[in-house]
């Protein structure tokens, strides 16, 4: 009897020893298994003397549901541990806080060619574009620019490899000439001709690199061409632009004389600085005024070239930076700060 009770204190500790399901199953057969001690103790009951085999069987059978028992009972805390444990590793925290999806913005300058479209189009231009891959025909020669003008040359414009007569666009100019060329084609019958009042924002390469100067920038090109449109027109205008632009309403605007091939009279725009209000800082260069736009009255070859009767007809024609009007209205100081894609820069203006 107490080697019955041993054996099932050994079973019990045996299977105790171990956490593994398949290890547990392999110290059952040591016990309960054809050649395990508890069939060996019952096999050996034919031996035993009838008076005593009763008794002795009876208690072996105990034995054997002693440990079956403890058995089953290994099998179970092991099964709900390995539940725990799995239960544990793909925990699930609902009350943590959100990783968020993260918000993109506008680029400062996106926003900049937006506000500029808006405040057009409340004085009535439409908005036009072209292509940025141009014919030299379009982005020079229609625009009166003579073959050997110095923009002209290698050094100034990115050209085409093996497609003679293409480059990248150096100005938003040329779609002066392919809005007119279409324009012309569309009203060819009407007299007067309709007005045309554009502005063309838009991407343009130069060969120029600085803490000022990108090899691609923006400009935002804006012609009205009508049978009355003055000098005072393209002035009345660009100052009002600017003014709502800025929202100063004492702003100062100059048009100082200058040359472009495609207009004629010509100027360059200024504004006042808006750094030091005219008094002259850095970032004027101490002139206490800032370029912001070449200008002037639409050249009448370039007319003629698109089928407009350049006697009936006249216009002006601007072409203007929005990346110097972002760095001025944000206060931004280095161009090169809009292309790098540092994100702690350009999320202060999502
Ligand atoms: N296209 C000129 C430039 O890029 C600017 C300009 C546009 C001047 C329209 C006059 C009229 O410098």
């Amino acid at each position: 009897m107490q080697e019955l009770e041993q054996l099932v204190a050994w079973a019990v500790s045996e299977f105790e020893s171990t956490t593994e399901p398949a290890h547990l199953e392999s110290i059952k057969g040591r016990f309960l298994g054809r050649n395990g001690s508890v069939t060996e103790l019952l096999k050996g009951l034919g031996k035993l003397p009838g008076a005593e085999r009763k008794a002795a069987g009876a208690a072996i059978n105990a034995a054997k549901q002693s440990i079956e028992s403890a058995l089953q009972s290994r099998r179970e805390a092991l099964r709900a541990a390995a539940l725990e444990a799995q239960l544990q590793r793909e925990a699930l925290d609902v009350t943590l806080p959100g990783r968020g999806a993260g918000v993109g913005g506008l680029h400062p300058v996106t926003r900049t060619l937006g506000r500029i479209e808006q405040l057009f189009r409340s004085v009535g231009f439409d908005v036009a574009d072209g292509p940025e891959i141009e014919t030299d025909f379009h982005n020079f020669t229609a625009l009166n620019t003579p073959a050997d003008h110095p923009a002209r040359s290698m050094h100034d414009t990115f050209y085409i490899e093996n497609a003679p007569g293409v480059l990248l666009r150096t100005h938003t100019s040329p779609i002066q000439v392919r809005y007119m060329q279409a324009h012309v084609a569309r009203h060819a019958r009407r007299s007067p001709m309709p007005p045309v009042r554009i502005i063309a924002p838009g991407r343009v390469y130069r060969v120029d690199s600085d803490a000022t100067h990108s090899p691609m920038f923006h400009q935002v090109e804006g012609l009205w061409v009508d049978e009355n449109v003055s000098f005072a027109d393209l002035k009345g205008v660009l100052t009002d632009f600017l003014r709502r632009f800025f929202e100063r309403q004492d702003l100062a605007v100059r048009f100082r004389p200058s040359f472009f091939p495609f207009t004629e009279p010509s100027a360059e725009v200024d504004m006042g600085c808006v750094f030091c209000s005219g008094k002259g800082c850095r970032v004027c260069g101490h002139t206490g005024w800032l370029e912001i736009a070449g200008s002037g009255m639409v050249h009448p070859n370039v007319l003629r070239q698109v089928g407009i009767d350049s006697e009936r007809y006249l216009g002006f024609a601007f072409g203007m930076g929005p990346d110097r009007l972002t760095m001025l209205r944000y206060g931004i100081n280095d161009l090169r700060l809009f292309y790098d894609g540092d994100l702690r820069f350009l999320g202060q203006f999502a």
